[in-house]
């Protein structure tokens, strides 16, 4: 094989049975684009950009690319910019998860299809990170995740304020009538003031820290705030280890294992992280055929405290974890339980990189020691029993504790549409008392899962200052909400799931100790319910819609497409 083949411009290149003509015929094309032709002959690192005039968080990513790109040429390599899907998390109907999957199969197929050696993936909003992770696990190409960073946070009448936890805190105090229209017109302009994501531990910031704890970005860059200048010093350097990874090539799948996966969860537990990055991380794993059990987050999550004081369970901002010393703080902390052998994408192992940052300061008012943690336990639990047979999670760090233990009566929401329909309703049969419940809002249901699982507190109750209550829905959480709130289960209402089951009425139990979430009804009950009025999950007639019905898992597979899974990873022959 000519030596051109097996780098550049000539990766993959079909030739039909003429590889001199058609590299011919590339080079020309490539030429006018007005690059020299000692520039063609060099290897070249492709860059995923995810930028979009509906995606605010990703506003900095033209600065980033740049930044990238003279990272690539300082080290010999040819950098070439790529579009792919973007998804902003607010701009997209029914919910950006629906889009998840096709924004990794672009990816997938755009960094194996074009003719690149190794990739920069560039993304930051919550389905984007986790969506070039699948992509770039299934292609396999040599990959540095490179993430946008977080907003700086606003300010309002001397309070600190950041999207989005902040956002909900002043909306239910508003819907309380504790403030007025004027002045929620004042927090709306403040909450979100610079280009990045979320300013608080949501899901966006969770899965930088996760695509760092994976080890499939540059050390320390998870928390850099997008407009800080160490945000493009960490993409030009993330642009020149790209060039490295061609030289010594390491894939996805070296970085992405067993031993990284459980470091992963570790972080994510000692995060409080988002519920939602259970999901993401289980579709990452799941494109190497790696396992995420439900069973095994609950011992992992026995055995990891919480560390980080950030919102929306605790006080502080990504900018006050960036300077109190980032994730490398944390994966200090948690060493003793971490596999130091997990391998980098840098080359070095966790534990060579934790030892190299053996004496850098931490703020501990913002990250925990582990003698002395926020809570002793992981954030998030599953949980198991008749009401979600396959499982359902709680982000206990960020509920009430004195609903733990718990029996009430449900009130149930049949869908999205009934909810919004009856939730204030001032005839609304309704207690404090009560468990809420929302279902058909599931991965199957037409609705794509949205996050819908924070069911707002019936307006006549958020009157009487009623601020939690037992929530339970086949629905998400944005990563930035709070409350007792039992999401992900499974089986969904669409699929023929108990919770499809529940009535108006019914007793359910909560027991965040033994791990259970149960419906006391009769089994024989249940089954009558079941003859009566089955499932009927609407038929979506064509395109992608009805390509994610089909084929979308439940939560505990991650959401992926069945279709997706078990694809042996490798580039293109
Ligand atoms: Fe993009 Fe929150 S909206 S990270
Ligand atoms: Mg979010």
């Amino acid at each position: 094989m000519d030596e051109q083949q097996e780098h550049g411009l000539a990766r993959g290149l079909t030739n039909y049975g003429d590889f001199g003509f058609a590299m011919y015929l590339r080079r020309s094309f490539a030429r006018s684009m007005g690059y020299s032709t000692g520039m063609l002959g060099r290897p070249v690192v492709g860059i995923a950009s995810s930028g979009s005039g509906f995606n605010n968080c990703h506003r900095g990513m033209p600065e980033l690319v740049e930044a990238v790109k003279r990272g690539v040429l300082a080290a010999g390599g040819l950098p070439i910019d790529f579009p792919t899907i973007s998804l902003g998390e607010v701009f997209l109907s029914p919910t950006s998860l629906m889009f998840r999957n096709l924004m990794s199969m672009d990816v997938e197929e755009m960094v194996r299809a074009q003719p690149m050696d190794s990739v920069v993936l560039i993304g930051g909003c919550d389905k984007t990170v986790p969506a070039q992770l699948m992509g770039a696990a299934a292609a396999d190409v040599p990959a540095v995740q490179l993430v946008t960073g977080p907003m700086m946070t606003g300010r309002h009448k001397g309070e600190k304020l950041g999207a989005c936890t902040d956002c909900r805190r002043f909306w239910a105090r508003y819907r309380a009538g504790d403030i007025a229209g004027p002045e929620i017109g004042q927090v709306e302009g403040r909450l979100a003031t610079t280009a990045g994501t979320c300013a608080v531990m949501g899901t966006a910031s969770t899965m930088a820290c996760i695509a760092e704890a994976l080890g499939m970005s540059l050390p320390g860059t998870a928390a850099i705030p997008a407009v800080h200048a160490d945000r493009l010093r960490a993409a030009e350097a993330s642009g020149a280890l790209a060039v490295r990874l061609i030289h010594q090539p390491i894939r996805p799948s070296q970085v992405i294992t067993p031993k990284s996966v459980e470091n992963a969860v570790r972080v994510l537990l000692a995060l409080g992280g988002s519920t939602n990055a259970i999901i993401h991380l289980t579709a990452i794993a799941g494109r190497l055929g790696i396992p995420v059990s439900l069973e095994k987050l609950n011992a992992w999550s026995d055995t990891t405290p919480v560390l980080v004081n950030l919102k929306p369970t605790g006080d502080h901002y990504m900018e006050d974890f960036y300077a109190a010393g980032g994730l490398s703080a944390v994966l200090r902390e948690l060493a003793p339980t971490l596999h130091l052998d997990a391998l980098t994408v840098t080359g070095e192992t966790l534990g060579e990189r934790l030892e190299a940052e053996r004496e850098a300061w931490v703020d501990h008012t913002v990250v925990k020691r582990a003698s002395d943690p926020v809570e002793p336990v992981g954030g998030l639990v599953a949980l198991f029993g008749s009401l979600a047979p396959r499982g359902a999670i709680l982000k206990r760090s960020a509920a009430d504790k004195a609903l733990f233990e718990k029996e009430g009566r449900a009130v149930v929401f049949t869908s999205l549409e009934d909810l919004s329909r009856r939730i204030d309703d001032p005839g609304l049969d309704v207690e404090a008392d009560d468990f809420l419940v929302l279902q058909n809002a599931g991965p199957t249901s037409g609705s794509g899962m949205p996050e819908a699982g924070y069911l707002p507190i019936p307006r006549k109750l958020a009157a009487r200052g009623v601020k939690d209550m037992v929530r339970i829905s086949d629905a998400r959480m944005s990563g930035t909400a709070y409350g007792t709130i039992v999401l992900h289960v499974a089986p969904e209402a669409a699929a023929g799931g108990p919770i499809g089951l529940i009535r108006d009425g019914d007793r359910i139990r909560l027991s965040v100790r033994d791990r259970r979430i149960d419906l006391l009804v009769p089994e024989t009950e249940l089954a009558q319910r079941r003859a009566e009025s089955p499932a009927a999950p609407p038929r979506a007639e064509r395109g992608y819609a009805r390509l994610y019905q089909q084929h979308v898992l439940q939560a505990d597979g991650g959401c992926d497409f069945d279709f997706l899974l078990g694809t042996p990873p490798g580039p293109r022959p």
